[in-house]
């Protein structure tokens, strides 16, 4: 049965690399119907806006996305499509897998492990005061008059909503990922010893859901212990879920532990749609060039085939992309570096898909 896939090309390197993703899912044998969309400044003068409402539709109506990486241009009047989209589709569950790859540049190996982040509150909600706002003014006499806690009159406050309802939805999330993608443990990482009303919340609820699923193992810890533990023993991890500011630092640190965000794939997911992309940028230094790595993009076009029930070619297109970073004689100049020290004799996106490509047909 063939699927439908809303593919937005991006800018930067995004239409290269999504380009050498189509060819590697076409090469897996995968049927597909891609429905191209644009997005991105580009779209500003056609559309007078980065978000066209038919590439809106597009993805409303089909619901699965792959996406390259847009540009953000700095300056005012430009909202992120990246974070318009997040709104629009309340995709509330950033999935980030970590996972070791030849080539990487890592002083680590081995590691495997999935970062859960949710996506729409904690400190991230853009509940802002300045200082001598009149709602910092607010903030303070309540914390005064019902805690007795003096905040002083030159501090800008930010709020952190943490809801019952977005942490069971994302710890749910988590262990529905652990269950169908065959992991054992799920890590619900917080600081409740600190924040008893907001970390406190989630850890009750982490508890509370981790008892409906007793085939998998769950623990919890706190942020700082957590990172630590990570650079100390990254083997001792395999799903983390967080709420969201310590889901943006420790993916990040995460992605350290496996060279980069160079190679790292994505997603955000909500209830009814979900976007597959590349962790990195748009690399506007390199576009056009022909030198741009498509692996992370290659390995989030896997976890949309898992996505669409498309298991065997997602494993395959993996094993083919270890296969070629193992061998290294066809890989993009950042992979050959971490190899060799030097970028003499890496190839160019094309020939390292069609390396790909000869893998998987082989
Ligand atoms: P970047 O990730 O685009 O580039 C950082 C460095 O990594 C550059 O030297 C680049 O050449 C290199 N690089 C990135 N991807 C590569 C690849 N696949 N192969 C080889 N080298 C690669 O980060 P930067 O420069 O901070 O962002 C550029 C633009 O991308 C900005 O406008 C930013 O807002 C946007 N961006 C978009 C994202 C998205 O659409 N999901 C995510 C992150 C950034």
């Amino acid at each position: 049965m063939a699927h439908d896939v809303v593919l937005i090309p991006g800018d930067g390197i995004g239409p290269e690399i999504t380009q050498a993703m189509r060819r590697v899912v076409a090469a897996a044998g995968v049927d597909i119907v891609w429905h191209e969309a644009q997005a991105g400044a580009a779209m500003i003068e056609k559309c007078g806006t980065p978000l066209p409402d038919r590439t809106l539709e597009l993805i409303r109506s089909v619901g699965v996305v792959i996406k390259g990486p847009i540009t953000t241009p700095v300056g005012h009047g430009f909202r992120s499509v990246n974070v318009a989209l997040r709104h629009a589709f309340d995709l509330y569950a950033c999935v980030r897998p970590c996972r070791s790859m030849p080539g990487d540049g890592s002083r680590y190996h081995d590691v495997d492990l999935v970062i859960v982040r949710e996506n729409t509150e904690d400190l991230y909600a853009g509940i802002e005061f300045s200082a001598d706002d009149a709602g910092a003014a607010a903030v303070r006499k309540v914390a005064r008059e019902q805690l007795g806690a003096t905040v002083r009159e030159d501090a800008a406050i930010s709020i952190k909503p943490i809801s019952r309802t977005a942490s069971e939805r994302i710890l749910t999330h988590a262990f529905d990922y652990a269950r169908t993608h065959g992991r054992s443990k799920v890590t619900a990482v917080h600081k409740a010893n600190i924040m008893k009303a907001t970390d406190g919340l989630y850890l009750d609820v982490a508890r509370s859901v981790a008892a409906r699923y007793p085939d998998i193992e769950f623990e919890d810890r706190i942020v700082d212990a957590a990172c630590m533990g990570l650079v100390m023993h990254p083997e001792d991890f395999d799903v983390l879920v967080l709420p969201n500011l310590y889901g943006d630092i420790v993916s990040d640190l995460a992605a350290g532990l496996v060279g980069g965000l160079g190679m790292a794939p994505g997603a955000n997911i909500g209830d009814g749609c979900a976007i597959f992309e590349a962790t990195h940028g748009s690399a506007p230094d390199i576009a056009g060039k022909d030198i741009a790595n498509p692996t992370a993009e290659i390995l989030s076009a896997c976890m949309m085939l898992e996505h669409l029930g498309e298991e065997d070619a997602a494993s395959a297109i993996r094993e083919a992309v270890v296969a070629v970073l193992e061998e290294g004689s066809s890989v993009t100049a950042d992979i050959k570096r971490a190899l060799t020290g030097s970028t003499a004799g890496a190839v160019g996106t094309r020939a390292f898909t069609d390396a790909v490509r000869d893998r998987l047909t082989r």
